[in-house]
């Protein structure tokens, strides 16, 4: 076959797996997606609509992306991550994917160590290997919430260590990494002069007393960060393909010539409908994140109805939560998924896709409609104590 190596190395995404198997089964209660089911406030639409009827769509942006975007971004990023940035130290990307992948094509060359706190998204794992570099898992602690092992991350170094990859909160586990822990990773980056490049995808889903940090916003960071935001989980405007980054100016030119290649600019109606996001009212965030955290409640609550089969960590932001399987089934997380998809009609995601500490657990999100969640709930019930005999 003519397909690289590279490529080929990068395994079959266990999300798009189950998505398939799900559409060959009727009526199905459907977990398996960190996508938010609600729609984007009407404005945004309507500043889209307006975008294009007045002719502002036809053509490309700036790469970087449009500058009346650019310097709404750099206010929020004032506002809610305390980073202060100038505009030309943002790129408008195609989500938060695209900045991420453009953020480690400008950073590690073939061969190079990327660290990440696992389990961690899968995506992430594929860009490394996409950019030919090393995934190095550290294993977060699951017994104290996923938190991270700072000591362990230390140990892992090597002169081959080019950067430090997480997300927080987190995707899968929905731990929020605090200010002191990210103040330590940010010593030893700094320690070690490595690159730290951060998903914030779901930087205002946060729960209780846990608070979102930017390790961006520490002043001596500056050269060491590359911080990846997005519309899609905020706004919920997944289909729209828009996020930003944030990073030195040093590191800005690298990472644009990796984003035009993939990208030119993001599509300028979406960066005209973000405008609209970032200038006009913020509550939908709040109402999203009320609606995550009753959600969260009752996914908590059914759960501790099925102790004898999970342990679970009480997800702090995020949507999504990620149970420890304690059947001998569980020990392999693809079967079980299917399993529990064709017999019982729940749509989960196995573990196994977010790193080599996630097998034996599964995924489960509950950015969903309540009903969906008592719905899985009730039939995992009844397939569970059935399977137990
Ligand atoms: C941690 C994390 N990062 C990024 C994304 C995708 O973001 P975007 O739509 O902005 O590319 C997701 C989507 O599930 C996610 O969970």
């Amino acid at each position: 076959m003519n397909h690289s190596n590279r490529v080929a190395n990068i395994p079959k995404s266990a999300i798009h797996e189950m998505t398939r198997l799900s559409k060959e089964i009727e009526d199905v209660a459907f977990l398996s997606w960190a996508k938010p089911t609600s729609g984007a406030p009407d404005h945004i639409g309507e500043a889209a609509i307006s975008a294009i009827i007045n002719g502002l769509v036809d053509g490309y942006s700036v790469s970087s992306g449009l500058v009346e975007l650019r310097q709404e971004i750099v206010k929020k990023l004032k506002r809610d991550n305390n980073i202060e940035a100038n505009i030309s130290q943002v790129v408008v990307t195609v989500g938060a994917i695209e900045g991420l992948a453009a953020a480690i094509m400008a950073t590690v060359d073939p061969g190079d160590e990327v660290i990440l706190p696992s389990p961690t998204y899968s995506t992430h794992i594929n860009q490394v290997v996409l950019a030919s570099g090393v995934p190095v898992f550290v294993p977060t602690i699951e017994e104290d919430g996923f938190r991270l092992d700072i000591k362990g991350i230390q140990k892992t170094i090597t002169p081959k260590t080019k950067a430090i990859l997480y997300c927080s909160p987190s995707n899968p586990t929905g731990t929020v990494f605090s200010e002191q822990e990210l103040r330590q990773l940010a010593e030893i980056a700094l320690e070690h002069n490595l690159m730290v490049i951060t998903d914030e995808a779901y930087e205002y889903f946060t729960f209780e007393n846990h608070k979102h940090f930017s390790i961006g916003s520490i002043p001596e960071m500056q050269k060491n960060v590359v911080s990846c935001f997005t519309f899609t989980k905020s706004y919920a405007m997944t289909g729209w393909r828009i996020g930003y980054l944030i990073a030195d100016e040093e590191i800005i030119p690298q990472i644009n010539k990796a984003h035009i290649p993939f990208a030119i600019c993001v599509p300028v109606v979406s960066q005209y409908a973000a405008l609209a996001a970032l200038k006009n009212s913020q509550q939908c965030i709040e109402e999203f994140r009320q609606k995550y955290l009753s959600a969260r409640n009752l996914m908590c609550q059914r759960l501790d109805r099925l102790d004898s089969v999970f342990e679970y960590q009480k997800p702090e932001g995020s949507y999504l939560m990620f149970p420890k399987i304690f059947l001998e089934e569980g020990k392999d997380s693809q079967q079980f998924c299917e399993k529990l998809l064709r017999e019982a009609k729940v749509s989960t995601t196995p573990g196994v896709d977010f790193g080599p500490t996630g097998e034996g657990h599964l995924r489960l999100s509950f950015c969903v409609p309540e009903e969906m969640i008592n719905t899985a709930f009730d039939r995992m019930e009844v397939y569970f104590k059935q399977l137990k005999g």
